[in-house]
């Protein structure tokens, strides 16, 4: 495993083993302690767009492995007189990094800096795509409470179009074994759809039964012509106690944040009992641990990426660029 770009790009194998590891870590619980496994390395964070789980927990990750990190700001950073993405990657490269944790707001960024890059590069967002330390942290969690997914129901419910993580959520947990529903208003479902993953317009049909529902944020930012108006989505959409002691009583909340209170989910649900919002922001912790010891402890990092030509996800990603444009 030389550099995490999504999920899929992942044998079951290396999944399993970056889980374990997290749950032996997280067992520990508060007594994760700054080690030494990737003492010596350094590790550059570069975020072009806004974080906060995802930066911190993989800062506080790499620390407690005994890494260094380094923050890059974009805005104080060359990029500002217009340095390119590949010319501040091969900078990054130059100077010595072993892992470059990436996020950006153009999908298949991070697939471009793996080719300039010699270290290991972790995508930690971009754009639309992906978003696979999110996904293996909502597995991780998911299993925690429900035990093994095979068979169990897994909603996941809103901003589809948009959601980086719905993707790349889709492929883990479907692949996982857990019956997988997306649901939301129409022009958000676009692209969606396919033999493992159930399409709902309709709230109740994907919330009936379910074991567990994924709330996602309305990313109005990202809106091109395909907004709803709020109220009629919060009339339709919005996950309420009612709605969910009415339709999968036993479901658990969670929501990969920033979460827009009052919007895609209630106060009551989002800080109630059955939310898992917080263990989810928990668990990234010891997941990027294992990931970054994974990466790190790697005998290939240090080698010279080869251009990868033709990547389907970066074609992929390329695509939703051109349509997020449009
Ligand atoms: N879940 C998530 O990616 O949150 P941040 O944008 O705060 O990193």
């Amino acid at each position: 495993m030389r550099h995490l770009l999504d999920v899929d790009e992942l044998a079951w194998a290396d999944i399993e083993r970056i889980l374990a590891r997290a749950a032996r870590l997280r067992d520990d619980g508060k007594r994760l302690r700054p080690g030494n496994l990737a003492a010596g390395r350094r590790v550059a964070l570069l975020f072009a767009e806004a974080s906060t789980r995802t930066r911190l927990s993989f800062e506080v990750a790499a620390r407690n492995l005994g890494a260094e990190t380094f923050v890059v700001e974009p805005g104080s950073s060359s990029m500002v007189k217009g340095e390119t993405l590949v010319d501040t990657v091969r900078n990054l490269d130059a100077l010595g990094f072993d892992a470059l944790v990436l996020r950006h707001h153009r999908a298949g960024a991070p697939w471009v800096a793996a080719r300039y890059f010699g270290g290991s590069v972790v995508n930690a967002g971009d754009g639309w795509h992906a978003h696979p330390t999110q996904a293996l942290l909502d597995l991780f969690t998911l299993r925690r409470a429900l035990g093994d997914l095979s068979g169990k129901k897994v909603a996941i419910v809103g901003d589809l179009l948009h959601s980086r993580v719905a993707r790349s959520n889709a492929w883990l947990l479907a692949g996982d074994g857990a019956e997988l529903w997306v649901c939301g208003p129409q022009p958000w479902l676009r692209g969606w759809g396919g033999p493992q993953v159930n399409e709902a317009t309709d709230l109740v049909a994907a919330l009936e039964g379910a074991d567990a529902v994924m709330g996602l944020r309305v990313q109005r930012e990202r809106m091109r012509g395909s907004a709803l108006p709020v109220d009629e989505y919060v009339t339709r959409y919005q996950i309420t106690e009612e709605r969910l002691a009415a339709h999968a009583p036993r479901a658990v909340y969670l929501h990969p944040g920033p979460i827009n209170e009052g919007i895609e989910v209630t106060r009551e649900v989002a800080r109630g009992p059955r939310s898992l919002v917080l263990e989810q922001v928990c668990n990234g912790v010891p997941v990027r641990m294992a990931v970054l010891e994974t990466l790190l402890g790697g005998e290939t990092v240090g080698e010279p990426a080869e251009p990868v030509a033709a990547d389907p996800a970066e074609l992929q990603a390329t695509r939703d660029l051109s349509s997020a444009r449009r």
